[in-house]
């Protein structure tokens, strides 16, 4: 087995020298093994898992029921091309649609969140032509596949590929005024979080989904909802749609429907959407579907997931518990206003949104010396970001002590050092990708053979 720094290197060389030349110069660890709440790493040492892979890992890592379960289907029947109807896909379509509300009956799989988002555009696009108009939130992530990219809200992810569909307006997150101007007298569809996720977390004003709901009703425009993130209980509720009440024309999932324990992802649409895609001439659902999409193993570990999910009550816990580490949260904002300005988000979907970047990266380096591993922006860039703190829905009472005791003690020491610091630091944070790696290794103090032979 390889060791850190051969790993790092081996990022370096096959994947993104910048990384590794950070991941020396930060000291990354290397994730040796994990459970529940914990991650270990290669040297024995153990940290809190508050970034759960931006709140993949609902269920704690390695959850031993959801293990068993995926372990019995792939000793029967690990993969099947799509098509082959297998019994765990059809307990997991009546499962899913079960739990949804009214006409959300077909369920379409795919491997991640941005191919459903794809399924969903294609489908939206060809039940509403000739309507080519798609709305979207500002700051919206619905993932980075070239389809996908049309509706992802942040420029930077973008700018590279454009020109992408033009006919795509972006609109600031919960301004219900300005969605209906963009929605005017009606569009193909509306893409929408129904949390704004990423560095930017914001819930919505109450009544928000709800109004955008009437609003696609009136102008026979579909409503879809990206539930990748909020969804299998992160926000407080098993669908962030709950709040609201709303009934989407087609609703995204992934992340927390596995756990993270396989790929998977389903974009799952009111009957009437599918019943006028079968009426388009050339155009059978089928060509939805995706051949690894919604493999048995897949299946079973989703299954496995939302019985533990159920049984344990985890969308309950997320939104007592979040208030609890909330409150934590929003006593260190109060005590250290230079750097946290606040604390949005609702159940476990929180965080600390600071000063700048350079403020970001400075509490996750002391939070991560203090055995604790948060959600730091890496794709995104927000000028002031929200620092995640996704702990797996199985965290306890003590853990999230734990974790803010850790904070506390992190912000005790970089609460002194002046603000005007931190906006200086920022520069060169903003600049990382342009400093020479020699020069990085050099003031960082990295000794690091493998990395002193590659530099
Ligand atoms: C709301 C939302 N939609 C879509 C995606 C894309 O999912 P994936 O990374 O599986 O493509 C994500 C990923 O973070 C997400 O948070």
């Amino acid at each position: 087995m390889m060791d850190r720094s051969q790993v790092i290197d081996a990022c370096g060389r096959y994947w993104n020298p910048t990384a590794a030349t950070f991941f020396h110069v930060t000291h990354r660890t290397i994730e040796s093994h994990a459970e529940g709440c914990t991650v270990v790493d290669e040297e024995g040492r153990r940290y809190l898992d508050f970034a759960c892979s931006y709140g993949v890992f609902v269920i704690g890592h390695c959850n031993p029921y959801v293990r068993r379960r995926v372990l019995e289907q792939m000793d029967r029947l690990a993969s099947a091309p799509f098509g082959v109807a297998n019994p765990v896909a059809a307990e997991l379509m009546e499962v899913v649609t079960d739990m949804l509300p009214g006409g959300l009956n077909r369920v379409f799989f795919a491997n991640s969140g941005a191919e459903s988002s794809e399924m969903a555009l294609r489908a939206a696009l060809a039940c509403n032509a000739p309507r080519r108009k798609v709305i979207a939130a500002i700051n919206s992530y619905h993932g980075k596949t070239l389809g996908a990219l049309n509706i992802l809200g942040q420029q930077g992810h973008r700018s590279p590929f454009l020109p992408l569909m033009a006919e795509v307006e972006f609109v600031p997150y919960g301004d219900i005024e300005a969605m209906r101007r963009a929605v005017g007298d009606g569009v193909a569809a509306v893409f929408l979080e129904p949390i704004l996720g990423g560095p930017f977390i914001t819930v919505p004003p109450p009544g928000y989904l709800k109004e955008v709901e009437s609003l696609c009703r009136r102008t026979q425009s579909l409503l879809v909802v990206d539930e990748v993130q909020t969804g299998f209980g992160r926000a407080g509720k098993m669908f962030a749609i709950e709040y609201d009440g709303v009934e989407p024309d087609i609703m995204l999932l992934s992340k927390g429907i596995t756990g993270g324990h396989a790929a998977i992802a389903l974009a799952v649409m009111q009957d009437s959407v599918v019943e006028r895609l079968e009426r388009i001439e050339g155009l059978p659902p089928r060509y939805l579907s995706s051949d690894s999409g919604g493999s048995p193993y897949a299946c079973a570990a989703a299954l496995a997931s939302i019985e533990f999910i159920r049984d344990n009550q985890l969308p309950e816990r997320a939104a007592f518990l979040g208030q609890r580490l909330r409150s934590g949260l929003e006593r260190m904002a109060r005590k250290y206003p230079k750097l946290i300005l606040d604390v949005p988000g609702t159940g476990l979907m929180t965080g600390l949104r600071v000063r700048n970047p350079a403020v970001e990266t400075a509490i996750t380096m002391a939070l991560g010396k203090r055995g604790v591993h948060v959600g730091h922006s890496m794709n995104e860039t927000a000028p002031h970001p929200v620092l995640r703190f996704y702990p797996p829905l199985t965290v306890t009472e003590a853990e999230i002590d734990q974790s803010l005791e850790a904070l506390e003690q992190a912000l005790e020491g970089l609460g002194r050092i002046p603000g005007r610091v931190y906006d200086l630091l920022d520069v060169i944070v903003r600049r990382q990708y342009r400093i020479p790696r020699k020069w990085l290794l050099r003031l960082s103090g990295v000794k690091d053979g493998h990395a002193q032979a590659h530099a």
